[in-house]
């Protein structure tokens, strides 16, 4: 770097660290902004600091919380008041005041103080408002269609009343759900921007309501409030073999819009019996299916005040608890991205394709002019066979079709309301004209997580496996982790959701997500312990308990404690965790969990022609006894969290019966396993199953056997996530890298290769001649796979966790595969995080970004006995850095938060 450079990048940072005081930035409750209608009833709150120093730290919070914005913000009438408390956490800190009420909006702020006693002025003041809290606040009735031949897959009723307003409005909440999907509307306009609504939970349990701020939607005089129902995941086609109706026959809604007027006095309209009903133009709906729309029998001014309903029939009450209501609790489903055609072509068998260029799921809004019962078909696919057509035998029984029939007025637009398709191309029948791309476009839909995580490298296969990774999450994050989104399955599948949820923490915020999916599985576990294969659970209580899948249980809560520092996720899921551990140890005989159905290392390799038995099976109760280990391991860990130390003891004493039997069952005295199988070694591995004295030798064959297969992997489901991480924890990170960058099959970058733009279920969707695996299993967005992800964060970049929640992380880069450059950045709870190094000129630098409140191991790869500089100074010079250590190799740095950077020669 020039002198004059260097000169100007310190004169910029110093003008930047002094234009920055302590703030208090980024205040969320309960992982939101403002959020409304929620029933926790002792909220938390979490918050940032921001400044231009480095290594500062919380000293102490004062929180205080009113009923009132403008008197709070002048200290007054204050509700509660932490006082001032000396801590550093300023995360999941817990409301601790009276308790709170249906229905009241409650403000908040915050002022910390700093570790050089600096103090914050009082944050911006926020809000979060409660919902209903007891099922009598609910006055409105269960309604539900009266029409007759109203079951699966038949028009979608409409529900419709007008209400008189007898004076102004000052603010009202609509609170709202179905037996089925809902759309509602208030005076013609949609109410709210969230999609497939009321999400997905074990209905019969916990249903979720939600909570609308519908003032703007009013007016004093009279009013009309209307909803559409679809049969969605509560009554309609799911799992197989035509299994509809399984939370019930009808569909129906709740509907209880409560108002202030401006004089104080209140009203509320709620859904009862003077509600009519009728069908329109949805004339058939379904998950798998798609939907049929005939525009003609579009009812324009049904929610508006003037229309005439009397033609419209009469609808019933449902004498139904609302024992099961709950607050919505993870993101809402939203439009994201929206994509053009990058092509509009016709096959060689005529039909017209479009090519949307990415895998994705959400669905299509057209636009078209025509005649009056013009027929226009679109069919959704995830890829062309090998001579370009249009290919959707993969999708099984779901048809992924939308019927649209055109009224013919001019130019209609429309799109999808009661389903979601999987798809990167659509074959359009029927379009009236030539079809352009302004006629057309998708659009992605899914939970609406942040993006916390980046992640890139100077190998552009590898940014590639990435994109593939974000878009599997993002397809299959739609309310529910679901194991795919396009054939009909679409479940949420224990198994997977484990596999990935760790790399799923990486790249968008998933606490609140998992947070409600957890829920669901804990009401759905069986009496005895066991956990369903898939949440909410639609294949039967017996279809439980395979190790691996049920162990979502215990990993996932664990996981999301790691990335996100939450306690409560620990403490919800307990009880959970425990009946599934306690389900396992009935079950062991001597220490064994030898018995029942597992699915194994599911989609493992399996050459075609197995003459010498190449392919990769794993001994099923080999797996259990591993999954037994590792979910007992994290009761322990779970059980010192929160202080239980009866049952830390208990598991510890169970952990070691676990593995000895391991080892008299599955291994030999020098170490070898019974399944000679990278699977095997790669649990036995990462679970502590071995002692400690076989441990190298053991991976060392591993690396013998992935050498074996010529630098490949043979994994499935449950050793792929950790088959790189064993490898760089045992001394092998140069053959981790081999195979993460290995591009012919099976490996990650050979669909990369192929073109994905997502990550496939099997490592051959697409075989090596381009035909296609057998269409029974062979989904082109399966998200297990991508668990690789972790990985990549955790050692390419090597940005990690020490404590939870990144109180304390780690920055130990990892270069390695001949990159050149990689970076990554992730937005934890306490801020932005990050890690990014280049090797220029044989020179290594690495820019870290450290949270303020956080503090961060950072391991500097080869640089003992280098010359080492932060901001071109040298390292012992600098202040903050304080303890300066050599491992190996390696220098090892403690620091506090702030901006580094970091140079030295590698050679
Ligand atoms: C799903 C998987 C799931 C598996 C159970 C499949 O049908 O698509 O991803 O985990 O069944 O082995």
């Amino acid at each position: 770097m020039k002198i004059s450079t260097l000169v100007l990048s310190l004169l910029v940072m110093s003008v930047m660290s002094f234009a920055q005081k302590l703030q208090v930035q980024e205040l969320t409750c309960e992982y939101q902004d403002n959020p409304i209608g929620i029933d926790i009833e002792t909220p938390r709150f979490s918050w940032k600091l921001i400044t231009g120093q480095r290594a500062i730290t919380q000293k102490s919070y004062e929180l205080r919380v009113g009923l009132d914005q403008a008197a709070l913000a002048k200290g007054q009438n204050i509700l509660w008041h932490s006082g001032i408390v000396s801590s550093d956490q300023s995360v999941s800190v817990p409301y601790a005041g009276p308790p709170l009420t249906s229905r009241q909006r409650y403000y908040w702020q915050v002022k910390i103080a700093d570790n050089t006693n600096v103090v914050s002025r009082w944050s911006e003041i926020k809000y979060w408002e409660m919902g209903l809290l007891k099922s009598d606040d609910w006055t409105a009735s269960w309604i539900e269609p009266n029409i007759p031949g109203d079951s699966v897959g038949r028009p979608s009723p409409m529900l419709r009343s007008n209400f008189d307003l007898k004076k102004n409005v000052r603010s009202a909440r609509l609170y709202i759900t179905a037996h089925g999907l809902y759309e509602a509307h208030l005076n013609g306009q949609r109410v709210g921007d969230q999609y497939l609504s009321p999400g997905w939970t074990s209905y019969n349990k916990r249903l979720q309501y939600q909570t609308y701020d519908v003032t703007p939607l009013l007016k004093q005089g009279v009013n009309a409030a209307g909803v559409m129902l679809g049969d969605g995941w509560y009554r309609g086609h799911l799992a197989w073999e035509n299994n509809t109706n399984i939370y019930g026959k009808n569909l129906a809604v709740l509907f209880q819009l409560e108002i202030i007027y401006s004089d104080g006095t209140k009203e509320s309209v709620i859904s009862n019996e003077g509600w009519k009903c009728s069908t329109g133009a949805i004339t058939k709906s379904g998950i798998y299916y798609g939907e049929a729309y005939d525009a003609r029998l579009e009812i324009p001014e049904w929610v508006h005040a003037g229309f005439n309903d009397t033609e419209w029939k009469p609808v019933r009450v449902l004498a139904e608890s609302k024992k099961n209501l709950v607050a919505s609790y993870g993101p809402p489903v939203r439009k994201q991205e929206t994509f053009k055609p990058v092509k509009i072509s016709k096959t060689a068998s005529g039909e017209t394709i479009v090519d949307f260029g990415q895998n994705l799921v959400g669905w299509i809004n057209l636009k078209v002019t025509g005649s009056a019962g013009t027929q226009v078909t679109i069919h959704h696919a995830e890829v062309l066979d090998k001579d370009g057509n249009f290919y959707t035998e993969n999708l099984r029984a779901a048809d992924q079709e939308i019927l649209y029939t055109l009224k013919g007025s001019g130019q209609e637009i429309y799109e999808p309301r009661f389903s979601f398709f999987g798809f990167r191309y659509v074959r359009v029948k029927g379009f009236p004209g030539e079809l352009k791309p302004e006629n057309i476009i998708a659009i992605a839909l899914y939970s609406d997580m942040k993006t916390t995580g980046k992640f890139s490298t100077s190998n552009a296969l590898l940014n590639q496996l990435q994109h593939n990774i974000l878009w599997g999450q993002k397809g299959n994050f739609v309310d529910v982790p679901t194991d795919c989104p396009q054939r009909d399955e679409r479940l949420g599948w224990t198994g997977d959701a484990q596999a990935f949820s760790r790399t799923a923490a990486y790249n968008m915020d998933v606490a609140a997500f998992f947070g409600k999916w957890l829920k669901d599985l804990s009401a759905d576990q069986v009496e005895d312990g066991r956990v369903p294969f898939v949440i909410p659970n639609v294949l039967g209580k017996n279809a439980s308990a395979s190790a691996g899948w049920a162990d979502a249980a215990t990993i996932i809560p664990w996981n999301m404690y790691m990335a996100y520092g939450d306690k409560r996720i620990l403490e919800q899921q307990y009880e959970s965790m425990k009946a599934w551990v306690g389900y396992i140890e009935k079950t062991a005989i001597n220490d064994l969990w030898n018995t029942g159905f597992h699915f194994g290392d599911w989609l493992f390799y399996r050459p075609l022609d197995d003459n010498d038995g190449r392919a990769a099976v794993t001994d099923k109760y080999l797996i259990a006894q591993c999954f037994w280990a590792h979910s007992t391991q994290l009761m322990i860990n779970t059980a010192s969290v929160l202080n239980k130390k009866d049952d830390v003891s208990h598991y510890t004493n169970s952990l070691k019966k676990i593995k000895d039997a391991f080892a008299r069952e599955y291994m030999t005295a020098s170490g070898r396993l019974v399944s000679s199988t990278q699977t095997a070694y790669v649990l036995a591995l990462q679970f502590d199953m071995l002692p400690e004295n076989l441990r190298a030798q053991s991976a060392d064959r591993l690396a013998q056997n992935i050498k074996d297969y010529g630098n490949h992997l043979t994994t499935g489901f449950l050793g792929t996530p950790y088959l790189c991480e064993v490898l760089t924890r045992f001394g092998h990170n140069d053959l981790a890298y081999t195979l993460l960058l290995q591009e012919t099959y099976p490996s990650w970058l050979y669909p990369v290769k192929m073109g994905a733009t997502t990550i496939w279920e099997r490592w051959d969707g697409i075989k090596t001649d381009s035909t296609f695996q057998t269409p029974g299993m062979n989904s082109f967005n399966h998200y297990a796979y991508g668990a690789i992800g972790d990985w990549m964060y955790r050692t390419i970049t090597g940005l990690k966790e020490v404590s939870p929640g990144y109180k304390e992380l780690m920055i130990a880069p990892k270069p390695g595969g001949k990159l050149t450059r990689a970076s990554a950045e992730l937005t934890t709870v306490y801020g932005q995080v990050k890690s990014s190094w280049t090797i220029e000129d044989d020179i290594f630098k690495l820019d870290v970004v450290i949270p303020v409140n956080t503090s961060a191991q950072v391991i500097l790869p080869n640089a003992a006995s280098r010359k080492i500089t932060e901001r071109y100074i040298d390292i012992s010079k600098v202040k903050v850095i304080k303890e300066v250590s050599t491992i190996g190799q390696d220098v090892k740095l403690k620091l506090g938060s702030g901006t580094y950077h970091f140079e030295y020669p590698v050679k």
